[in-house]
């Protein structure tokens, strides 16, 4: 299998604070990566990094993807390539329905013009298999959605723009039981053997329908432990502190 990601030796600040310290990791094409460690380990930040939000500075290492130095592109340019983020909190963008927005990031992927009806079409059944209300396409995106209804727009969106490399930080918080089973055969379709999944998560229930290839346990800024899926129910019976107590 071919290299998809390349996240080499990576240091990152935000407001002068280092979060990344020499973080390594790599992802081939096909590849589904679960990321796990404790608040503020820096696991969103890593996402973030990864997506190019410049809120963030890297100030050594770099970001290969497709064997590409994408370490100083802009996040626009990033998405464009494949890239996505499902954010751990998704915002909300008053004046933009939900389709106008899915249907702007379609065009703006594949460069081509859409059909509006055959779209349409296509986001109501996308919807129907995500529980979602249809009439919630022609809301405005995120507005007033509830935190369950905000992580199935942003499973939407990754149904909708078919990226390379989804990176879902945290879907599964916030989502009731059924909400939890419905985003997970969400992702499920969406995952095929050229595209790839990193998940960050505290909870095992989102991963059920997955095939794991590797897990990772991020703490102080760095991957201090790489496993198969067994690592996540070691995580979940022992807590971290015994991996964290074999570093340093
Ligand atoms: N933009 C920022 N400015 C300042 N500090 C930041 C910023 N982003 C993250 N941090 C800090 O970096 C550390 C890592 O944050 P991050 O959000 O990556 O943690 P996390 O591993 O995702 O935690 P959680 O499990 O709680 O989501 C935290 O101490 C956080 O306060
Ligand atoms: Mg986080």
């Amino acid at each position: 299998m071919s290299e998809l990601l390349r996240v080499e030796n990576v240091h990152a600040l935000a407001d002068d604070k280092q979060i990344l310290n020499g973080l390594n990791l790599e992802i081939k094409k096909g590849e589904t990566h679960v990321i796990m460690g404790p608040n503020g380990a820096g696991k969103s930040t890593l996402d973030s990094v990864i997506m190019g939000n410049p809120q963030y500075k890297v100030t050594e290492g770099k970001v290969f993807f497709e064997g590409e130095d994408i370490t100083a592109l802009k996040a626009d340019a990033r998405a464009r390539k494949g890239i996505f983020l499902s954010f751990q909190t998704p915002e909300e963008v008053p004046g933009v329905t939900l389709e106008d927005f899915l249907r702007v990031c379609r065009r703006n992927m594949t460069g081509q013009p859409l059909k509006v009806f055959a779209f349409r079409k296509e986001l109501k059944a996308l919807m129907d298999d995500l529980d979602m209300d249809p009439s919630y396409a022609s809301r405005y995106l995120n507005v007033g959605f509830s935190g369950g209804e905000k992580k199935k727009s942003e499973i939407l969106q990754m149904l909708v723009l078919q990226p390379k490399l989804a990176m879902l930080d945290e879907t599964d918080s916030g989502l009731d039981v059924d909400a939890v089973r419905v985003v997970s055969k969400g992702i499920k379709k969406f995952k095929n053997e050229d595209n790839s999944l990193l998940i960050i998560t505290h909870n095992a229930r989102i991963l059920e329908n997955l095939d794991i290839d590797k897990v990772h346990i991020l703490y102080n800024g760095r991957i201090i432990k790489t496993a198969g899926p067994e690592l996540i129910e070691e995580v979940n019976t022992n807590g971290f502190a015994n991996i964290i107590g074999k570093e340093d």
